[in-house]
């Protein structure tokens, strides 16, 4: 460890600071946020400068430097983007016996800032000892994407009720134990929610029961989007880390597996014509029976879990069972796959509507008005539309779309083998037989489809070949 870490107090004390433009005023806000006094030295301040030390109520000296403004800091920062100036307020701060930052010169600096992600009291430095500021923002980044943004809150609500807690159980052990379930479990989720009356009372009577394992039974119905593991919400991503058990569909790409505990147990329940298949109803009663034994389960699912993906039939049964249930979103098929393959679904050129249908219904090929759907400065996307292509095609057609109109089957979409494959309405099943489109696949309708590819999978391919 070649810089120590240490976390300063900086609230109502002394911190001098030299420079004059956005650098200067960006220190200066970190600064102030800390609650720091601040005294900037710049001669001809920038509008930047000038606002921040409006906002944080800096005082800004317009003089040159002296001996006594150092003496009189206890940190002193340097941020003028002069060599020679820096070198100079580096130069004074030690003689003056003070510790100092330059920005961007860790050469001259006692000691570099980190990159930070800030969650209330919950406050995560990274630090790479000045070597690269890029990658320590790399790995902020990265650590950003797994704290949720209400964890400073959490930490509150953890300290509010450390005391009482601590003189309710004794030993450590339990109360290490108790803690631990309460961070993890639905009363963490409630405060991370913005619930926390509700947070308080489960709280309350964890605590008379002695310990809250009864209540630590909850489902949570996650969209995995379409393919792409990077697709996934953030939201989605902490529910499989926190999942004891997770319930995934065949569409779930195992990429998207990686992101659940090494323990977690993953169930296959999902749709293929080799796989033996859980219906429906055991799908739920599983569902029920693992969280009644106290069990955090991720219901996962291809796309969003509410598109159809049966979430609602799960949600009702899970609410009529009296069990713990949220809904997190995913990316559906159809935006997923409009992006990856450059389709604005409602350029305005082209289109004042898109709609999403279904091309199966529980009893064949859908009933839908056809009529309704026959409109050309509309976007059709039909999902689970593959084996009955020939028949949508038709049937719009029928019902006056033009035969000609631009078709787009994206199969196996936003994942690194998507296939866009376009023609007319009328080829509709010539094509899907002609290209051996296996995958899950939509078919989109409408002129936007004639948009050249682009998007994220146009890239990739570009930097491919
Ligand atoms: C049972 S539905 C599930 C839809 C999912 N809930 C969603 O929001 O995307 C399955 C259908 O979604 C479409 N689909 C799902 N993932 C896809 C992908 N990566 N590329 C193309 N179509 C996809 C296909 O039409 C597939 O038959």
């Amino acid at each position: 460890m070649r810089s120590f870490p240490l976390f300063l107090k900086l609230e109502g004390r002394p911190v001098l600071l030299v420079g004059a433009g956005s650098a200067a005023a960006a220190k200066l806000r970190l600064l102030g946020s800390a609650g720091a006094r601040v005294a900037v030295v710049a001669q001809s301040p920038s509008a930047d400068l000038l606002a921040a030390v409006a906002d944080t109520r800096a005082e800004l000296v317009r003089d040159a430097l002296t001996p006594q403004l150092f003496a009189s800091a206890e940190l002193v920062f340097g941020a003028t983007g002069n060599e020679a100036d820096d070198r100079a307020v580096a130069e004074q701060a030690h003689a003056a016996g003070k510790l100092v930052n330059i920005v961007d010169r860790p050469e001259l600096s006692d000691f570099t800032m980190p990159a930070i992600v800030d969650r209330g009291d919950i406050v995560v430095a990274v630090s790479t000892h000045g070597a690269s500021p890029v990658l320590a923002q790399r790995v902020r980044a990265a650590i950003e994407s797994v704290l949720p943004p209400g964890l400073g809150r959490l930490s509150q609500f953890a300290q509010r009720f450390r005391t009482a807690i601590q003189s309710r159980i004794g030993e450590n052990a339990a109360r290490r134990r108790f803690w631990n379930q309460v961070l993890s479990g639905p009363i963490a989720a409630a405060v991370l929610a913005g619930d926390e009356k509700r947070a308080t009372r489960d709280l309350i009577r964890a605590v008379n029961r002695g310990e809250p394992k009864a209540e630590t039974g909850r489902v949570s119905l996650v969209g995995a989007g379409p393919g792409d593991p990077e697709l996934l919400t953030l939201r989605a991503a902490r529910a499989l880390r926190e999942a004891d058990v997770i319930v995934y569909d065949k569409l779930v790409d195992p990429a998207v597996l990686e992101y659940a505990r090494r323990d977690a147990r993953r169930v296959f329940v999902g749709k293929s014509k080799s796989d033996h298949t859980l219906p429906q109803a055991e799908i739920n009663a599983l569902l029920v029976a693992e969280a009644r034994s106290g069990r955090h389960v991720v219901r996962l699912k291809g796309g969003d879990p509410f598109v159809f993906g049966r979430g609602g039939e799960e949600l009702d049964v899970l609410v009529a069972e009296g069990v713990r249930v949220e809904v997190v979103p995913g990316i559906t098929a159809a935006t997923g796959c409009a992006a990856y393959a450059g389709f604005p679904l409602t350029h305005r050129d082209h289109a004042s509507s898109v709609v999403f249908v279904s091309g199966q219904s529980k009893d064949g090929v859908s009933d839908l008005d056809w009529r309704a759907l026959a409109n050309p400065r509309q976007t059709i996307v039909v999902y689970m539309g593959v084996s009955a292509a020939g028949e949508v095609a038709g049937k719009l057609i029928e019902a006056g779309l033009g035969a000609s109109t631009p078709i787009a089957i994206v199969e196996n979409g936003t994942r690194w083998d998507q296939r866009v494959i376009k023609g007319e309405l009328q080829q509709a099943a010539d094509l899907i037989r002609q290209h051996g489109v296996a995958g899950p696949a939509l078919l989109v309708i409408g002129e936007v489809t004639r948009a050249a590819e682009a998007g994220v999978r146009a890239e990739l391919k570009a930097a491919a070949e």
